[in-house]
């Protein structure tokens, strides 16, 4: 068994490769590093030969040749996320964070420092806070949220569409999600663009991410203000009303925490989708034959691409084997989520068609599983099928070895999409139909209603979701584009 090493006093740790060797991008002690231009070259390639030289759980490097294990093992992922008593996910525990050797200004500070977040916290504590945010999640009616997707995937394709080609990544896939998270957090819509490139950043763990963060934390302190004054139809709203009665920084929190798990991993998504139906033809034909449903070919990309390759997954409570490994009380564990779903020991071989199968990791599994998940497939499948229904030529202008990629310690995401396509014109008229009534309400608990538009009694018994379409089918009778005295969580003034 080999321990995480502790430098200075790091130990090379059995069958590491000879420091120094510039295929290993080793750090102290001959660690692989998990970070820099070696480790991004090919992220898939690092954890099959982590798993070759350490099994399931491997020591690596974090920014600042911090230590950290790399769980890369389907079943030790499990054992990890389905034990939060033996893994905390409470970041004060973490032996380096004790010592006083993670600065606040540490680019790995804004992902893994302790925050007042449900992602933190464990036990009664994470089940108050994360109860909040699931009950106030499932108050958005799948329907209307697939409409807003309609309705931004229209008009983001309608500034390009005359064009006869576009970066697909910049000019859709990078702002839809967040355009439909405005919707959900309560933000005005012209917050979309700063909001993309700042919880970016963060995610990548740049230099740029402690500014950005500060960034999000304004914007989002500013909302929690404006819904206290004027409540709305969205999360915000329904946080702050919320009978856990969270504090608000505790709503601000929580913003920031939707706003960062939902945009990067759901652009990632739409995008690495997208490639796989542009560059695999057999993909393309599965599609268009009818042999394969765009739900199943999403999952099939979840398994082989997940949106984010690594995440925090705890803090250990005790000393305790893993996977062979020692690993020590304070130590933290990574969940390395596309090393898992390629994972041996349950895939015939990587890539192996899956149809539709869910059981993969990419929302990791236990009490932290990812409460958005349905939200982030929703808005995948419904703005690609609006973009290849508008752009049924839509193919890449160049070949699919020549498309580059960006990594991260976190994630793996395409640099560019460019595509062509016949040119169009804009959309006559997107056809909106009106939705369905009856929001979804949270079940089992009594929740003070967020104050709602004036009643329109002819059905009294499920207000509040005729209050989140009557916006809509206002706009809709009138126009295309969205009104934005009417539009759900605009500011006054
Ligand atoms: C395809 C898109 C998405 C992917 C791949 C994804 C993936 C993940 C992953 C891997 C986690 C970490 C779970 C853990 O710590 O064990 C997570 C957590 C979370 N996600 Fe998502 N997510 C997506 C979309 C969304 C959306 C759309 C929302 C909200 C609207 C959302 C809200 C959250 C929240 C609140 C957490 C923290 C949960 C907790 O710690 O209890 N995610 N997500």
């Amino acid at each position: 068994m080999t321990s995480l090493p502790e430098p200075p006093r790091a130990s090379i740790p059995l069958g590491a490769p000879p420091p120094g060797c510039p295929a290993h991008a080793s750090g102290p002690g001959g660690v692989q590093r998990l970070y820099g231009p070696a480790a991004s070259a090919d992220p898939m390639g690092l954890y099959e030969r982590l798993r070759t030289e350490h099994g399931p759980v491997a020591p690596v490097l974090l920014e600042g040749d911090v230590p950290a294990w790399l769980v890369l093992g389907y079943q030790e992922i499990l054992e990890v996320t389905r034990n939060p008593r033996r893994f905390r996910r409470d970041g004060r525990a973490w032996s380096p964070w004790q010592r006083g050797e993670i600065g606040t200004d540490s680019p790995i500070a804004p992902v893994l420092a302790w925050g007042p977040d449900c992602s933190h916290q464990d036990g009664s504590v994470h089940q108050r806070l994360r109860g909040a945010v699931n009950e106030s999640l499932e108050r958005f009616d799948r329907r209307g949220l697939r409409r807003y997707v309609q309705l931004y995937g229209h008009q983001l394709i309608d500034r390009f569409a005359p064009e006869g080609r576009a970066e697909i990544l910049g000019q859709y896939a990078q702002q839809l999600p967040m355009l439909v998270l405005t919707v959900v957090l309560g933000l005005p819509e012209e917050e979309g663009p700063r909001l993309v490139e700042a919880s970016r950043q963060l995610l990548i763990g740049t230099e740029k991410a402690v500014a950005a963060d500060r960034y999000i934390q304004r914007t989002l302190t500013e909302l929690v203000a404006t819904k206290h004054a004027t409540p709305g139809h969205d999360l915000a709203s329904w946080l702050i009303a919320h009978p856990a009665d969270l504090s608000d920084e505790e709503v601000l929190h929580h913003l920031r925490l939707v706003m960062v798990a939902a945009n990067e991993t759901t652009t990632n998504l739409i995008v690495n989708t997208l490639r796989v139906v542009f560059t695999h033809p057999r993909f393309r034909g599965s599609l268009h034959g009818g042999r394969m449903t765009l739900p199943a070919a999403v999952e099939q990309v979840l398994w082989d691409e997940p949106p984010i390759s690594v995440c925090p997954g705890g803090f250990a409570s005790d000393d305790v084997e893993l996977g062979g490994q020692n690993i020590r009380k304070g130590d933290i564990l990574l969940l390395g989520l596309a090393g898992a779903n390629a994972d041996p020991a349950i895939r015939p071989a990587p890539g192996a068609p899956m149809h539709g199968n869910r059981s993969h990791l990419s929302f990791t599994s236990g009490p932290h599983e990812c409460p958005g998940q349905d939200i982030g497939r929703a808005i995948t499948v419904t703005g690609i099928e609006v973009l290849l229904s508008r752009l049924p030529d839509l193919r890449l202008t160049v070949e699919p070895d020549e498309l580059t990629w960006s990594s991260s310690t976190w994630s793996r995401h395409l640099v560019a999409l460019p595509a062509e396509f016949t040119p169009r014109a804009r959309a006559e008229r997107i056809a909106l139909v009106p939705p369905a009534p009856g929001r979804r309400q949270a079940p089992g608990r009594q929740r003070p209603r967020p104050p709602a538009e004036p009643a329109r009694t002819e059905r009294p018994a499920r207000p509040e979701r005729r209050s989140f379409w009557a916006g809509l089918r206002r706009r809709w009778g009138r126009s295309d584009q969205p009104a934005d005295a009417e539009r759900p969580g605009r500011r006054e003034g």
